[in-house]
């Protein structure tokens, strides 16, 4: 599989997440990092399809224990993407396999482009 390198590990703070991939005026990705693991995940609400953050690079509950999307305030588990409560409860957002190596954060080079 071809990698497209995302950023640094460094460049992701310790149990926070950031947006990236951006195009037009959405980030593609959601990523989280916690410790030496990054989860990402499609910025697609499986309940109405729209971004998920509320402003750039705020994907997580004030605690840092999950993702939440602002508009209808899903909750997704930040390992498995699974909506544990809200509109949507039970569905998922759509991971994407992310490969860490020497520093770097890498994802899959062909991402599909949601916001065109
Ligand atoms: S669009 Fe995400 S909860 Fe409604």
């Amino acid at each position: 599989m071809n990698l497209q390198r995302l950023c640094r590990l460094d460049e992701l703070p310790d149990g926070g997440s950031r947006g990236l991939l951006r195009r037009g005026g959405d980030d593609q990705l959601c990523v989280v990092r916690q410790r030496d693991e990054v989860f990402a995940y499609l910025n697609d609400c499986p309940h109405e399809h729209r971004p998920l953050e509320y402003r750039q690079d705020r994907f997580l509950a004030a605690d840092g224990s999950h993702i939440v999307c602002y508009a209808h305030s899903a909750h997704f588990d930040i390992r498995s993407g699974l909506c544990f409560a809200g509109p949507c409860t039970g569905e998922r957002l759509v991971p994407v396999p992310v490969t860490l190596r020497d520093g770097d954060v890498w994802v899959p080079a062909v991402l599909p482009n949601l916001f065109d």
